[in-house]
């Protein structure tokens, strides 16, 4: 097993476990992938139009499985897993084992299956090519302050950035398990120079900054990842990038780290929240917006 709990079984360790489905076209290696399967995958597999979002769905369900058959010691396909109300899978688990807990993301050309014992884990991933217009998306999803730090980046910078933004949000929701639910201006995140991530939660969220780990990554020049940990009062978990042919193999992957929240940043005291402010203020000066409809700092 990979993973292992320490001696009280708390968590110790985030693995990210990545398969790149354009890597696996062996029809042998599909074959078996797709004896995993139990029959409600089966049917959905059936269901895809195109190869190309089947073969994905193929290989998420693959790794999903040999993943987490190989921390449990169990058949990859004897596995079986329970949905939440929102939409968020679980791992089913005999009573008293270490509870495994995991989060799943697939994009074009990249999946993702984030795992760790005993706590919340989001994960999303993000192909910076997607045709879709960032300013426009950033109006209507982010804050304010993150709308307007992309107003004023160009380019390809301005499209990473966005990148980096949606997938940290993404991660969150996930992580808390709420998909649609949750609206996605409630988290808002800034990127420093230094490549740390400051987060403020809106009040509604009832939720603390100081429980959260995030992790950006950049698995490949086109893609961005997020990671959230809800990891209380812990210190940061550490976090292991993998590269995994599911049921053949897992290595370690030397994926750039793009940004983090400080290690053992434990949220903002009332000077942080005053210089927040101010800075916010000056950004939505720059490009034109006044102050108002920016939600409080935390
Ligand atoms: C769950 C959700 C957050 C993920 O959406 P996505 O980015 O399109 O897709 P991802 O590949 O990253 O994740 C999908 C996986 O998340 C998991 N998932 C589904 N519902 C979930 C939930 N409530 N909580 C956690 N995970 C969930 C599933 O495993 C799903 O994969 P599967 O259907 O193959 O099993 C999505 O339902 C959603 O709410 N998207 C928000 C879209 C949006 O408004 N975007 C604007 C961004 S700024």
């Amino acid at each position: 097993m990979l993973t292992s709990p320490d001696a009280a079984g708390s968590p110790t360790q985030v693995d990210v476990c990545l398969a790149l489905p354009d890597e696996l076209q062996e029809p042998a290696l599909l074959r078996r992938y797709e004896a995993l399967l139990d029959p409600g995958e089966r049917g959905r597999l059936g269901q895809f139009r195109f190869d190309r979002h089947r073969h994905q769905y193929l290989v998420t369900r693959a790794l999903v499985r040999s993943v987490l058959a190989e921390r449990t010691g169990s058949d990859p396909e004897s596995l079986r897993f329970s949905t939440s109300r929102r939409g968020r899978p679980e791992l089913v688990q005999t009573a008293g084992a270490p509870r495994l807990r995991f989060n799943l993301s697939h994009t074009d050309g990249l999946v993702a299956c984030a795992v760790v014992v005993g706590v919340d884990v989001g994960v999303d991933v993000e192909s910076c090519e997607r045709p879709l217009e960032p300013l426009a998306l950033a109006k209507t999803f982010f804050a304010r302050s993150e709308a307007a730090e992309l107003y004023g980046l160009i380019g390809r910078d301005r499209r990473e950035r966005f990148f980096t933004y949606w997938t940290l949000k993404e991660a969150y929701v996930k992580a808390r398990g709420d998909g649609l639910s949750l609206p996605l201006d409630r988290v808002c995140f800034r990127v420093r120079g230094d490549g740390t991530v400051d987060v403020r939660f809106d009040a509604r969220l009832d939720d603390g900054v100081a429980d959260w780990q995030f992790v950006v990554l950049k698995p490949s020049a086109h893609h961005r990842a997020a990671v959230a940990i809800r990891r209380g009062a812990r210190s940061d978990l550490r976090t292991r990038t993998r590269k995994t042919v599911p049921l053949v193999c897992d290595t370690s992957f030397g994926c750039p780290l793009l940004a983090a929240t400080a290690a053992g940043e434990r949220g903002c005291d009332a000077s942080d929240v005053a210089r927040e402010r101010r800075r916010r203020r000056q950004d939505l000066a720059q490009v034109g917006l006044d102050a108002a409809g920016v939600g409080p700092v935390p």
